[in-house]
């Protein structure tokens, strides 16, 4: 009995070779592109995994050259034919089947296609139009690639986290705030009038929950939100590996993750990636690069410099160095062979670290032997010396100073030291994967404006063990270091977590060193400072950020690239055109009055 069933494919569309020759095959998939040779229709047939050639030709089957005539780019077919070799000459060296085609015997129209709004194998701009059609962006090999990809890593670290004993376990979606420092999404409760649930900005209670519950070892791919401003590596809902283990140190879980990246770089790119990562505190990454994620790529450190002006003759750089002690600083940055910047790129340069709270950017172009720049004039000869000594200075180098508080030079300057890296192209040509552990962090931040202390990571975590002391000082709580890290690779902050608190009281102490009094911490906190009064295990763990992490794999330019279906950069989908408004009725059942 003949096979009825309809069998809509015997290969895959990269899969043909000469080795095939005289075979006969059916292949499924879309119209990729359709040529007309003076009645010879040649058409790119793609799936998934690639292109074949078809070829109708009217001399050797008629109805389906005619039929073949009716096809647009994006049809969905059905195809059959005999698979033979290309004329001599006609070979697609570039392409894997690029020695065979198909001639047709058979073709079904299984569906037919609008023309797409853009062309799907050229660059397109227009980024709205593309994300208002993501399934057929999704069809373009780049987009899809990098989701396969992801694919892959997801699967690395769910095999390897396997191996180490992690298990998986889901975590709730509608939960109660928790206090990473964005702004929550809420979830009006039609049970409970006038309550809401939070999206999870991330597991962190829960997962300490379970190491209370004595699951040891636990992980979960985790979605999260955050309502904050978005930009290229943030979207309001994104992806954590999140995990957390019970009686570690944090030599434990560097070693893991060390282990966890090395796996992915090898089945992502085949790469023996060099562990153990290098480590360097917080103070060393602020005060060498400006930055708590440094890209370490490149050098332009900044070099300390506010002794040296101790007895300035330059007005700025005295008074900085005048007010060392209350935090005042001069740094700088010798910006190699960039003497030739132009009036326009100082400008922009300037224009940056005023955005960013300095009060200007004095600079020395170093041209024809000289140093050029109105502030030299009051340099005295040992003030050069000094200079030229720990700048390294050379014929041709630009000098970019930052005289001000600290906090302000090392912003200012790590800004300065990622455009200027930008606008010299230090890191086009260099293919490094630069991992480091930033170690160290301080526990506390003080908040001016609500003039209270904030954590610069999360409440959870622990202050490291020599500086515990420090506690019970106001004074000293800006100097407490935590034992919390991040994983930073090529200047992106990867992934980043700390040791726990896992004493009730000590993280009592905590909430009221954050400024929440008993009731509030009640309310709030009332169950982990329960749960940690029944023998809670001392425990640490790290999230790391999937799509940041694929992003950089994959050498995609935004976390977008790598996001099946992403959000703009005004937190809208704009193929389901969501946020949207519901129906009367609906916030009538969760008791909401809308004022727009
Ligand atoms: P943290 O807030 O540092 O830590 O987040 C962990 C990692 O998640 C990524 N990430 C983001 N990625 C895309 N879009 C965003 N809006 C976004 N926000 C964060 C970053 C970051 O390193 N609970 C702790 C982890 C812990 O302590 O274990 C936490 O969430 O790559
Ligand atoms: P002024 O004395 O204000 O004319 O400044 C002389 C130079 O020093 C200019 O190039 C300013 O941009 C620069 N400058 C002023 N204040 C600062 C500062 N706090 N840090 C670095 N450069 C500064």
């Amino acid at each position: 009995m003949p096979n009825t069933v309809p069998v809509y494919r015997t290969h895959l569309c990269h899969e043909l070779r000469a080795a095939d020759i005289g075979q006969t095959v059916t292949l499924s998939g879309w119209v990729k592109s359709r040529r007309d040779h003076g009645g010879v229709i040649f058409i790119d047939l793609r799936d998934r995994e690639g292109l074949t050639q078809i070829v109708f030709n009217p001399e050797t089957n008629k109805a389906v050259a005619d039929l073949a005539h009716t096809l647009r780019d994006e049809f969905v077919i059905r195809v059959t034919g005999k698979v033979v070799a290309r004329l001599t000459g006609t070979e697609n060296k570039n392409l894997p089947t690029g020695e065979i085609e198909i001639v047709a015997s058979q073709l079904d129209v299984l569906n037919a296609s609008l023309t797409p709004p853009f062309p799907l194998d050229g660059s397109v701009e227009n980024e709205d139009l593309l994300l208002s059609h993501r399934y057929l962006d999704l069809r373009r090999p780049a987009l899809f690639n990098n989701i396969r990809l992801r694919h892959r890593i997801t699967k690395v670290l769910r095999d390897g986290l396997d191996k180490l004993g992690f298990i998986e376990v889901e975590t709730p979606i509608l939960s109660k705030s928790t206090p990473e420092g964005a702004r929550d999404f809420l979830v009006p409760s039609r049970l409970a009038p006038g309550s809401f649930y939070a999206l999870p900005q991330a597991p962190q209670q829960y997962k300490q929950l379970l190491m209370v519950a004595g699951l040891e070892r636990y992980f979960q791919i985790a979605r999260c939100f955050r309502d904050e401003d978005l930009r290229a590596d943030r979207q309001p809902e994104f992806t954590q590996v999140d995990l957390e283990a019970s009686f570690v140190t944090t030599e434990d879980l560097y070693a893991w993750l060390e282990g966890l990246m090395h796996a992915i770089f090898k089945e992502a790119k085949g790469i023996d990636i060099k562990t153990p990562f290098p480590r360097m505190t917080w103070a060393n990454a602020m005060n060498a690069y400006g930055s708590d994620k440094p890209d370490v790529r490149f050098g332009l450190r900044l070099v300390e410099l506010t002794d040296v002006f101790a007895e300035s003759q330059f007005k700025v750089f005295r008074a900085a160095a005048d007010n060392a002690a209350n935090g005042s600083v001069i740094k700088a940055i010798n910006a190699k062979k960039f003497a030739s910047i132009t009036t326009g790129q100082i400008e922009d340069l300037t224009k940056t670290a005023q955005q960013y709270g300095a009060k200007g950017l004095a600079f020395i172009k170093v041209e024809g032997g000289e140093w050029k720049s109105p502030i030299v004039k009051f340099f005295s000869e040992a003030e050069k010396k000094a200079l030229t000594e720990r700048l390294e200075i050379e014929e041709g180098d630009l000098i970019l100073f930052g005289a001000d508080k600290w906090e302000t030079v090392v912003e200012v300057l790590g800004r300065i030291r990622l455009r200027v890296a930008e606008i010299l192209k230090l890191v086009d040509d260099i293919d490094a994967l630069n991992f480091l552990w930033v170690v160290d962090f301080p526990l506390l931040q003080f908040n001016a404006e609500e003039s209270k202390w904030n954590a610069v990571h999360h409440p959870f975590t622990r202050p490291k063990a020599e500086d515990l002391a420090l506690l019970d000082d106001p004074a000293n709580y800006g100097k407490i270091r935590a034992e919390a890290y991040d994983l930073v690779l090529n200047g992106v902050e990867v992934g980043g977590g700390s040791i726990r608190i896992h004493e009730a009281d000590l993280q009592s102490k905590m909430f009221t060193i954050l400024g929440v009094d008993e009731e509030t911490q009640q309310s709030m906190f009332g169950h982990i400072l329960k749960a940690f009064r029944f023998g809670a295990p001392p425990h640490g763990g790290l999230a790391l950020g999937l799509d940041r992490l694929v992003m950089l794999v994959a050498g995609a330019e935004t976390i977008r690239d790598v996001i099946a279906f992403p959000k703009n950069n005004r937190g809208a989908d704009l193929m389901t055109q969501s946020p949207a408004k519901v129906e009367a009725r609906q916030l009538r059942e969760l008791h909401i009055n809308t004022k727009v």
